[in-house]
């Protein structure tokens, strides 16, 4: 194999005249699949989700030979980096890499400018261009923005503005790949997606929610639509509540800043819990493809109820933590956080209790809660179904049963598990709850935690829509919470406060009492 050699001068070069090839070492385990020739342009490329996210999975499908030999990186940014700088700072993000990841880099090139500057962009164009030449990038863009959310709109124009909306000579795609936030509200997020259609075709355009590149949360398709037993007892006649938990247990950390523009509804319900909520209780897609799978995640989600700013209150729950301890260590409460204001009202925990008014789930409650330092850091959704129609038992033993619930564990320990009741040994008649344990880890042997970059990074090159989410299911997600961040401006908002280290603030227990229900205490 023939290793790259350093790029910091590429001087134009003919398409006769070879190449430097990526080392692209062997993988034998992971599919042959590579992405198409490309050039991946990274707005916002000195930024912290560009060196935490995005350069790790980079790296990962480099080593694992997933990208095309014809390929390379240019990162944009304000910072003040030369192409050398990039690359070192590159190879301190992701020390741990191998071979392949090294070549990479030594192609990546950086832009440094303004993004409200026309000369940024002119410059890009030759970079691109010079990318075209020397490694055989064919005209194809990927452009993928990283930075914060303001810019988004600014950069998607001027690309088009110097006609990168298109592919390059010869090239058959030019994509953008847009992170979260996707607005602030509904109003926002139209007029955002108003601005980047003006420069961009909606199949041109990849949105990004890392949760639907978890393996875990793909895995609901195939629960559900690849086994036979489950799709018959998925609807009311069976399933008495549905809750989906999103608990963490760190803190805002260093996002201080942005948390507080956000708070939780923004962060993760809007994008992720919708998500989630859409694959666990759609109806069977007719392809698992990008149209087919997202159609009915928009059909899902037009179905759950958008209450009355009135209703909201009653059926919602926003809540910040206080200090309290973590994992046995002593933290320090939201307003104590870097960068959160003292008198601070932005929620760290939010409640809901939703309705899917629809054939299969009319009457069924969904509950969903989602927190900053909770008691441990857990994602699943259970179902629980309704209890036998008739007990047999008596007394005690009768109290003891508790309703089957399907639980799948999105993270961490991923895996799908089944309660049900058994008889306890010995003379006496009694049941307890047990758990039939499907674990990833003990399944799949090579199975790793991912953060769902890798696999949403390469299905965006490859041009593969499905886990990205299209613009009526953002706005869709937004037209829902939208009723509860209408309730909660008022001044305070019905803020309630938690001690860190719980599993939220008493008053949620009682949005589910009143229909004598309970959450559930995830298994740890
Ligand atoms: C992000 C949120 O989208 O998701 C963060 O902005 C949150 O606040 C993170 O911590 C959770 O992701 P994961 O993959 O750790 O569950």
């Amino acid at each position: 194999m023939i290793s790259s050699a350093p790029d910091s001068a590429p001087s134009p070069r003919g398409p006769s005249i070879a190449r430097p090839r990526l080392v692209v070492p062997p993988s034998p385990s992971a599919p042959r699949e590579r992405t198409p020739p490309l050039a991946l342009v990274i707005f916002g490329a000195s930024g912290d989700l560009t060196s935490r996210k995005i350069l790790p999975a980079l790296a990962n499908l480099a080593d694992r030979g997933r990208l095309a030999e014809e390929f390379t990186v240019i990162g944009v940014a304000r910072t003040d980096w030369s192409d050398e700088e990039f690359r070192r700072a590159a190879l301190k993000d992701v020390p741990y890499a191998g071979e392949g990841w090294r070549a990479l880099v030594e192609r990546f090139r950086y832009v440094a400018g303004e993004y409200a500057s026309s000369e940024t962009f002119d410059r890009l164009k030759e970079v691109l261009a010079e990318a075209d030449q020397r490694y055989g990038t064919s005209g194809n863009r990927v452009f993928y923005l990283a930075t914060i959310p303001s810019v988004f709109a600014m950069i998607a124009e001027a690309l088009a503005k110097e006609g990168c909306n298109v592919p390059g000579e010869g090239g058959e795609f030019a994509r953008l790949v847009v992170e979260k936030p996707y607005g602030r509200d509904l109003a926002s997020a139209l007029e955002l997606d108003a601005a980047v259609h003006h420069a961009f075709d909606e199949d041109q355009i990849f949105r990004i929610d890392h949760y639907m590149g978890k393996e875990t949360v793909q895995n609901v398709l195939a629960l559900r639509f690849a086994n036979a037993i489950f799709e018959p007892i998925w609807n009311r006649r069976y399933v008495e509540q549905v809750q989906i938990t999103v608990a963490e247990s760190i803190g805002v950390e260093h996002r201080g800043g942005f948390y507080e523009t956000a708070g939780a509804l923004r962060d993760i319900v809007q994008n992720h819990v919708m998500q989630v909520l859409a694959l666990t209780l759609m109806e069977p897609p007719t392809g698992m493809d990008a149209t087919h799978v997202r159609d009915e995640k928009v059909k899902l989600l037009k179905a759950v109820d958008i209450p009355t700013p009135d209703e909201a209150v009653d059926k919602s729950v926003r809540a910040q933590y206080v200090a309290g301890v973590v994992d046995q260590v002593a933290v320090p409460g939201y307003r104590e956080e870097e960068g959160v204001a003292p008198d601070s009202t932005t929620e760290t925990y939010v409640a809901l209790r939703l309705r899917v008014e629809n054939w299969r789930w009319a009457g069924v409650p969904v509950y969903v809660r989602t927190g900053k330092r909770l008691a441990a850091r857990v994602t699943e959704v259970a179902l629980q179904f309704h209890s036998v129609p008739f007990l047999a038992f008596e007394g005690e033993l009768a109290r003891q049963l508790r309703p089957n619930t399907l639980v799948l564990r999105i993270q961490p320990n991923e895996g799908i598990s089944l309660h049900f009741g058994a008889k306890v040994p010995g003379e006496e008649f009694r049941v307890q709850s047990v758990a039939m344990d499907f674990l990833y880890d003990t399944a799949f042997r090579d199975n790793r935690e991912s953060d769902g970059y890798p696999r949403l990074l390469h299905d965006a090159m490859c041009g593969d829509a499905t886990l990205f989410i299209r613009t009526d299911e953002v706005e869709q997600a937004w037209r829902i919470v939208d009723p509860y961040l209408e309730a909660w401006s008022e001044p305070g908002g019905g803020l309630h406060f938690y001690p860190a280290g719980t599993w939220g603030p008493h008053i949620a227990d009682l949005l589910l009492e009143r229909s004598g229900d309970s959450w559930r205490v995830p298994e740890l």
